[in-house]
């Protein structure tokens, strides 16, 4: 059965790197990745709302061709997941939604940040912000599964 993958964690807590174990029959699907214009990193409102859309236009296709799905973002809200589920959900095919918890303590992802490039690395304050909004992920969302990554 098709998957639609969904990690949730703060930056730096592997999500990306994870993706690589997975193989590339897995779509990866990343909203930053559409904010890059000829090698810029454009952030504007604007810019993002359109880079979400892009890519939930991406997941889009790929569910009505019964790809397996990784969105690659931190879906760190309730909300933030809504969307994914219910179009998986109401996708052609049956499909699987595992729910990938990144469990790594802040200082680890902090540190991992910092070995970043300064247009790529998120403020100490916006990563507090963002570990201070997670909600840890529950079966009644309706993922299929949830597995914990990480914990160290
Ligand atoms: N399991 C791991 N053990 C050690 N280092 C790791 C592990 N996973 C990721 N890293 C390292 O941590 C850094 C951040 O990882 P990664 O880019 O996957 O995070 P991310 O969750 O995708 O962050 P963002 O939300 O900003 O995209 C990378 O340098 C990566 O090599
Ligand atoms: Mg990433």
């Amino acid at each position: 059965m098709p998957t639609v993958y969904v990690p949730i964690g703060i930056p730096g807590s592997g999500k990306s790197t994870y993706y690589e174990t997975l193989g590339s029959h897995v779509t990866h699907v990343s909203p930053d990745n559409h904010l890059y214009r000829n090698g810029t990193y454009a952030t504007s409102p604007q810019r993002r709302k359109e880079a979400w859309r892009q890519a939930f236009t991406v997941v889009e296709g790929a569910i009505a061709r019964g790809e397996d799905v990784y969105f690659d973002a931190t879906n760190l809200t309730v909300k933030a997941r809504q969307r994914l589920l219910w179009m998986a959900r109401h996708a052609r095919h049956a499909y699987r939604v595992v729910g990938l918890h990144f469990v790594v303590p802040f200082d680890v992802c902090e540190e991992r940040n910092r070995q970043r490039p300064a247009n790529r690395r998120p403020t100490l304050e916006a990563m507090q912000d963002m570990e201070r909004s997670l909600e840890v992920p529950d079966l009644r969302e309706g993922f299929t599964d949830i597995r914990r990554v990480g914990g160290q």
